[in-house]
């Protein structure tokens, strides 16, 4: 094989070399980054650590899902982003700047709903609108909290007060909430778990169109590996705790809008859930080892009982020696 002079190189031969870092384009900076944040609770020896070393760059626009087992730390991950809880170490950043609170650009939707019982649906609601869009008239703003309150299916229940609201309704009120604040950043933290299966694929439905008309950046917590895939750019699962940290990110790569039916049997999507629950069942599986290791052998204690023979004579039971 010749090798060509510099007279001879061509565009086709310029194809085939790699470009070379610097002639990459630089890669956006990020809308959020987390930057070796760990937290844990509890101080001294009670102290647990959940996060050990989070880095993670949130990309402005993207709808990042992440998924992990219950406990792992997926809530506190989105109270740090939130600015609710601050992390041990480390720094957490938006636009560049550290985020040192909540603040309005940020929504968080609670997994436990957090709606305040003393008001109704739409006080609820027009309690953080209020707040977020002092500027405009009281007709806009309550036109805006009714919109929501319409797009979640609650206009029928507008006037009720948290206690008279299923936990579903209760979701969709908190849904609705932090949406109507159009926050630059959405953090859903398993916004739809207290849905039933209808309302929470038509829900999904009304987050995706959000989402591309507001042209926000979402990143939502999810423990259901098909509604990641449905919904996300990127899938980073959350490996099992304690001292909880990310795993890789799956790129989604399917095209939207995604269609439900039509993904059961699109290769891609099938590929992508075993290899996302593959990953997750072998890192809970090494975790479990691990704490089993530590530990050694866990002894457990029988209490020292006797089974009741149940075919004796009641009188005959009563009596027996316990
Ligand atoms: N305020 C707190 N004080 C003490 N421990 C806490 C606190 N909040 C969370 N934890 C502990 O931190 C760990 C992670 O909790 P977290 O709520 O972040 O998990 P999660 O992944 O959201 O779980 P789930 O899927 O069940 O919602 C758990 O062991 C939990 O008991
Ligand atoms: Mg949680």
């Amino acid at each position: 094989m010749s090798i060509a002079t510099s007279s001879e190189i061509t565009a086709d031969h310029l194809a085939v070399i790699p470009k070379s870092v610097e002639t990459q384009p630089p890669a956006p900076a990020p809308i959020m980054a987390v930057r070796n944040v760990s937290k844990g609770y509890g101080s001294g020896a009670t102290r647990v650590g959940v996060l050990n070393g989070i880095n993670l760059n949130l990309r402005e626009g993207e709808f990042l899902a992440v998924v992990g087992f219950s406990g792992s730390g997926k809530t506190t991950l989105a109270q740090l982003l939130a600015g609710l809880v601050k992390p041990d170490s480390g720094e957490i950043t938006m636009d560049g700047e550290p985020v040192t609170g909540p603040g309005p650009e940020r929504g968080l939707v609670f997994q436990n709903y957090s709606l305040l019982p003393w008001l109704t649906v739409r006080g609820n609601i027009a309690l953080s609108v209020d707040r977020v869009f002092q500027s405009w008239s009281k007709t806009q703003r309550r036109e805006h909290v009714d919109r929501f309150v319409e797009l979640v299916g609650l206009t029928h229940a507008i006037h009720r007060r948290p206690h008279e609201l299923s936990g579903g309704m209760r979701q969709r009120v908190s849904l609705a909430r932090t949406l109507a604040m159009k926050p630059k950043v959405l953090l859903l933290d398993e916004p739809l778990s207290a849905l039933d299966a209808l309302t929470r694929s038509v829900m999904q439905d009304e987050i995706l169109k959000i989402w591309q008309e507001e042209k926000q950046t979402c990143l939502m917590i999810t423990n259901d590996v098909d509604e990641a895939i449905l919904v996300a750019d990127r899938i980073v699962p959350l490996n099992p705790g304690p001292d909880a940290g990310l795993g890789p990110a799956f790129t989604v790569g399917l095209e939207r809008p995604r269609d439900k039916t039509e993904l059961n049997h699109n290769e891609r999507f099938k590929h992508l859930r075993n290899a996302v629950t593959n990953y997750l069942v072998a890192v809970r599986q090494r975790a479990r080892s691990r704490e089993t290791q530590k530990g050694g052998a866990v002894e457990i204690q029988r209490p020292d009982i006797q089974p009741v023979d149940l075919t004796l004579p009641r009188k005959a039971i009563l009596n027996s020696p316990i």
